[in-house]
């Protein structure tokens, strides 16, 4: 096979076979979400680029590396949205969101990010968001924990780890940038370059990195926790407390900042063996953002779960549905008449939500019955003119071999009932 006909690396097709998962996950998230008085919303692929360049931060990874960033011809400065947030925040706003209010929104869909690709790293993939717009409050924090939870549940991964920490307020990060800057300065020397120049431009940032030498020294690096304002640490208190009160289990990581700068107060991800090395499979956080045109950001909390690493953990934990043919019926035709009386009968048999194969090509009872196989139909419907005469088909149960004729105006009663 040519590999121009291939997509491009770490964009992947996603095939017939593979789609009865998908649609089983993202099913499951509105039956959960609704729960919870979410709506759907679909915002744009394509944003303008300052949508995310501020909100996610200059001096993110996303931001710095990742962004697919073109100028389209009439100059504008365009990006595949790397992340469903700072989009929904510009859509909800623009349309004028008002103080107070409160919306509660799902999504699902494609976001791009140019990453080196590898097991449940990929540059198209799929996220599962939710966002709750507009208020601040722990408890709200904790509904949506709670929230993905509960869909974690629901999907049979009931054993992921969920990971918490606080970022605190924008008005504490001065202490702790200073806290975190005396103390990885020590380790200038022996950091990765990403992280000696996060020492200038984003201290924060080091955190976050996966670079192993770097992660040693981060693991002992002091806690954000212990650097923040009684009222963060009050916020995050009531967290906890209520996490505990409904019996999520958790783990604080004190290192935990996430890898975009929106973030205020809690952040959380959900992390499963299952996907290897990429093993959050997914992430959140309370933030604040102010879209392009706004003068005062906007609070809100949500997460997003990507539905690649989730389809990862979900076949390691042996949960992985596969598609089941979606062919009841295959009706083969021998001669004429029948194949006109057929293309009758499959019409009627889809009215009843009956889904049929037929051979439109006026091939042998041979190769019809091979197709037949093929199909995965449960039944083959057979008829010739014999069969014609006496008002009958000949129908075989494609499962046991069994056959046996069945009067026309007996299939849906006999067969799907
Ligand atoms: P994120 O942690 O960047 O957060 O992404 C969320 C999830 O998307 C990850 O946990 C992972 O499962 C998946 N993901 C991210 N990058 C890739 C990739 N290159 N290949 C495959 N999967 C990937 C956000 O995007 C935030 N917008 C989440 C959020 C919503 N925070 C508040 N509201």
């Amino acid at each position: 096979m040519s590999k121009r006909s291939e997509p491009i690396p770490g964009i992947t097709d996603i095939f017939p076979e593979e789609t009865t998962e998908w649609r089983f996950l993202e099913n499951t998230a509105r039956d959960v979400f609704r729960k919870y008085g979410y709506d759907e919303i679909r915002t744009p692929i394509l944003e303008r680029e300052d949508v995310f360049l501020h909100s996610i931060g200059e001096s993110t990874d996303i931001v710095q590396k990742e962004m697919y960033s073109f100028t389209d011809r009439g100059g504008r400065n365009l990006t595949l949205r790397p992340e469903g947030t700072a989009g929904v925040l510009r859509a909800l706003t623009n349309r004028g969101i008002l103080q107070g209010e409160e919306k509660r929104v799902y999504y699902s869909g494609a976001m791009f990010r140019g990453e080196r690709p590898a097991t449940g790293r990929k540059r198209q993939f799929h996220q599962l968001g939710v966002e709750n717009v507009g208020k601040i409050s722990p408890d709200i924090d904790v509904e949506c924990i709670v929230m993905l939870m509960d869909y974690f549940r629901a999907v049979g991964l009931s054993d992921a780890k969920l990971l918490i920490n606080t970022r605190g307020l924008p008005s504490d990060r001065d202490t702790v940038s200073k806290v975190l800057s005396s103390y990885f300065s020590k380790y200038d020397e022996e950091m990765c370059s990403d992280c000696r120049r996060r020492l200038d431009t984003n201290i924060w940032r080091i955190l976050d990195c996966k670079n192993p030498t770097c992660r040693e020294i981060i693991v002992k690096s002091p806690p954000v926790l212990d650097n923040l304002s009684e009222s963060s640490r009050d916020y995050f208190r009531k967290v906890c407390d209520r996490l505990r009160l409904l019996n999520v289990e958790f783990e604080v990581d004190t290192r935990l900042v996430r890898g975009l700068d929106y973030y205020v107060h809690t952040v959380f991800e959900l992390v499963h063996g299952g996907c290897g090395a990429q093993n959050a499979v997914a992430g959140g956080g309370r933030y604040e953002i102010m879209p392009p045109g706004n003068r005062r950001a906007t609070p809100g909390v949500g997460f997003a779960i990507g539905l690649e690493r989730l389809i990862l953990s979900r076949a390691d934990a042996g949960k992985y549905v596969e598609t089941e043919t979606p062919i009841d019926v295959y009706l083969v035709s021998l001669g004429d008449a029948a194949r006109l009386e057929n293309l009758v009968l499959a019409g009627r048999l889809r009215e009843n939500g009956v889904a049929i194969l037929m051979d439109l090509e006026e091939r042998g009872m041979k190769a019809q019955m091979r197709s037949a196989d093929k199909s995965g139909a449960r039944f083959a419907l057979i008829r010739g003119d014999e069969e014609l005469s006496k008002g009958v088909l000949v129908c075989k149960n494609m499962g046991d071999s069994n056959q046996f004729e069945i009067l026309e105006d007996n299939i849906i009663t006999e067969l799907f009932n």
